[in-house]
């Protein structure tokens, strides 16, 4: 066991250690108790072989009625801070009108739970999950959808705002842009550049509502964003290099991040849109709304980032518009991979995000609120006695949190380190595909769980605050 004595890497005193989770993702009861159905629920019963092996989100981990042992685990392994999401469906199952008095008191019960383990709750509204009969009316293409999230937030912020203090509009708001209008991975798989920039549009103006609801009331808590950033590197100094990268970052990163922080987009934004006729829809106050109502923390996932290089062959006019006209993604030679899932690896990048956030977005107060290794059949990792033997889990953690350390001793606000995620869970069109979790969930056996290596390794790292 690691003594306090050899600590080489000590955090700042009540650093936030835990993990993220999603609702869609652990709960599992898609049916039950009243829980409308989300794009999720229905997508997999129109197209079930979209997800891996066929297993859809209906029973996932089933934390719906487990969440009680899973609290003690997160307790077990020193969590002082969990992130989960509220799912729009349960509270309210059209998306408007009635809230579901059984989903009020198992968020009531999670929240309650999680108090009295010592457990503090960082609550996100959206995370993927669009209920369907907001879709049925255009998703985030609608404005009637950004009023009926704006009841929904404010209805939580009321019901739960008395003991969550942390809260959170949108996760990733990026995804599903690119996910549901532009590549094909989530529902309602368009392929349409005016829809994304519409829904984009509509998500932060989503959020900056949200954010005045939350004042109006006079909550006293924090509310933010969890945006995921990929750092764009130019393949060489070069300038088209250079400008690829930069349209890369924009698009990717700073069309959410700027709007969430500074209260406006990027004007880099605005011209090509205009440029291109691709302006969203927007209303007469909407730009006041954004630029009045921004963030105060910011959650920052983090998993790899983006090789840029200029555009090597002109974009075929006749193909619709994307925003990777404007450059192309290589490989890195010699670049360091997650072998067990395809994804690059540069630790370096966290602490590149930190360090553009202190000197370009005011220093905003931030934590990481996702960082993980996802590892494809991880089940051959289990060791005679049951436990899943994941150093590479360790060493990946580990690696980002020297540069996270780095950015804290360099004057960076960060106050805590999320791991994506607590137990395996199912993640949209890749089900069970990739495992994540501190705690692995054995699907065969009726889900039982069981810590990893990972899980007991950070047990000491957050009980030590360092090491
Ligand atoms: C994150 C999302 O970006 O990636 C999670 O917020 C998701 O919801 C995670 O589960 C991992 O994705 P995948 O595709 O590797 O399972």
């Amino acid at each position: 066991m690691q003594t306090t004595e050899n600590i080489r890497y000590r955090f700042p005193k009540d650093f936030w250690w835990g993990s993220a989770t999603s609702a869609t993702q652990i709960e599992g009861a898609a049916d039950k108790d009243g829980k409308g159905k989300n794009i999720w629920d229905h997508w997999y019963q129109t197209e079930p072989n979209r997800f891996f092996n066929g297993v859809g989100p209906g029973t996932t981990s089933r934390f719906y009625d487990r969440y009680q042992e899973d609290i003690q685990r997160m307790k077990e392994i020193g969590h002082n801070s969990f992130r989960l999401s509220i799912s729009w469906s349960r509270m309210i199952p059209a998306g408007r009108g009635e809230v579901n008095q059984k989903a009020v008191y198992f968020y009531n019960r999670v929240i309650d739970e999680l108090l009295s383990a010592g457990i503090e709750p960082f609550v996100n509204l959206y995370h993927f999950d669009m209920p369907l009969e907001m879709q049925k009316i255009g998703g985030w293409t609608s404005r009637e959808v950004v009023d009926a999230y704006v009841d929904y937030a404010a209805t939580c912020f009321r019901l739960f705002g008395d003991r969550v203090k942390k809260w959170f509009t949108h996760n990733e708001p990026v995804v599903p842009v690119e996910g549901g209008y532009l590549y094909d991975f989530h529902y309602p798989n368009e392929v349409d550049f005016q829809k994304a920039v519409q829904v984009g549009y509509h998500t932060i103006l989503a959020s900056a509502k949200a954010i005045q609801a939350y004042r109006e009331q006079q909550q006293d808590g924090k509310i933010g964003i969890i945006i995921s950033l990929t750092p764009s590197y130019p393949r060489s100094r070069h300038p088209a290099d250079l400008k690829a990268s930069k349209i890369a970052d924009t698009f990717f990163n700073r069309s959410f991040l700027d709007p969430s922080i500074k209260g406006e987009f990027p004007t880099e934004l605005v011209d090509i849109l205009k440029e291109e006729g691709y302006m969203p829809k927007m209303e007469k106050k909407d730009l006041d709304t954004i630029r009045q109502h921004t963030i105060d923390l910011l959650g920052v996932n983090y998993y790899q980032p983006r090789r840029v290089k200029a555009k090597e062959h002109l974009p075929n006019p006749e193909a619709p518009f994307m925003p990777d006209r404007f450059f192309d993604s290589y490989e890195m030679p010699g670049r360091k991979m997650n072998r067990y899932r395809g994804w690059e690896i540069y630790e370096k990048g966290i602490y590149d995000i930190l360090i553009n956030l202190k000197e370009n977005y005011d220093n905003i107060e931030c934590f990481i609120s996702e960082n993980g290794m996802g590892v494809e059949d991880e089940e051959r990792f289990r060791d005679e006695n049951g436990i899943i033997q994941d150093d590479y889990r360790i060493e990946f953690i580990q690696e980002h949190l020297k540069w996270v350390h780095q950015a804290i001793q360099e004057g960076c606000n960060v106050k805590g380190y999320h791991l994506w995620t607590f137990m395996d869970n199912w993640s949209w069109c890749n089900a069970y595909k990739n495992r994540y979790g501190l705690v692995s969930v054995h699907l065969e056996k009726d889900g039982e769980r069981s810590i990893k290596k990972s899980g007991q390794w950070m047990k000491r790292v957050s009980e030590q605050n360092g090491f």
